[in-house]
């Protein structure tokens, strides 16, 4: 068993994807698992805090009672409970793969194959770990994750200094085993006073400990 080094912090926690509706049938969604967010709930539940799981479409279990877990579908509803979750949590961690845009409109029957080109119109989804930025407040500590093709440590920079985040994790997409669908990750964490921390390829259970020791680091 773990110290309970986090007992009395509240910290919500956003993992998976986001489906978007086309129609009745029919979504745009992505490839996340909700493993790293699963995991980051689980070490934070057996540190002593109370987690607020805010969960994409998964087919994950979460057993810790001390996991509070809320599903959602939608990037929209998915924005919704996490301001809300945020307003009396100490810490966000922001690890869901939230989609970047949603159909302008929904159809309400399922769309009919025609044998023509179809085009949806997608509009910008809002940013959440952007939104958490603007309303934290200093005692409240905020993390987001950034999966990179380019310019991997410039953009996650950027990202953490434009969302007003206190540290990122950078996720490597040039190595085998890290990622989406995987059980294992390798990560850079990247703090807001300049720190710069590599780490090996693990498992996402012992990911999440590293990113939780990174984070009482620089909560206490
Ligand atoms: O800008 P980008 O999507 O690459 O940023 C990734 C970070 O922002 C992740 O922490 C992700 O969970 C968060 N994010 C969010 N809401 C969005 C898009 C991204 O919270 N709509």
């Amino acid at each position: 068993s773990k110290k309970k080094s986090l007992t009395g912090e509240k910290i919500v926690i956003t993992a998976g994807p986001t489906y978007e509706k086309i129609d009745p049938v029919r979504f745009i969604g992505n490839y996340s698992s909700g493993k790293m967010g699963f995991a980051l709930a689980e070490e934070c539940a057996e540190r002593g805090a109370e987690v607020t799981l805010i969960a994409g479409p998964v087919s994950l279990n979460s057993h810790n009672s001390s996991i509070r877990r809320v599903d959602v579908e939608t990037a929209e509803e998915m924005f919704r409970e996490t301001v809300e979750a945020f307003k009396n949590a100490s810490v966000g961690i922001m690890c869901a793969a939230v989609a970047d845009f949603t159909p302008a409109s929904t159809a309400d029957v399922k769309i009919k194959r025609t044998g023509e080109e179809l085009s949806i119109a997608l509009k910008p989804t809002r940013d959440i770990a952007a939104a958490l930025g603007e309303i934290k407040k200093p005692e409240q500590k905020l993390i987001g994750f950034a999966l990179e093709t380019h310019n991997e440590v410039f953009n996650a920079q950027e990202k953490m200094r434009r969302k007003n985040l206190d540290f990122i994790v950078l996720n490597s997409l040039q190595d085998k085993g890290a990622g989406f669908r995987c059980d294992t990750n390798k990560i850079t964490i990247f703090g807001i006073d300049g720190e710069k921390r590599e780490y090996e390829m693990k498992s996402k259970a012992a990911v999440a400990a590293d990113i939780i020791d990174f984070l009482e680091a620089i909560m206490h």
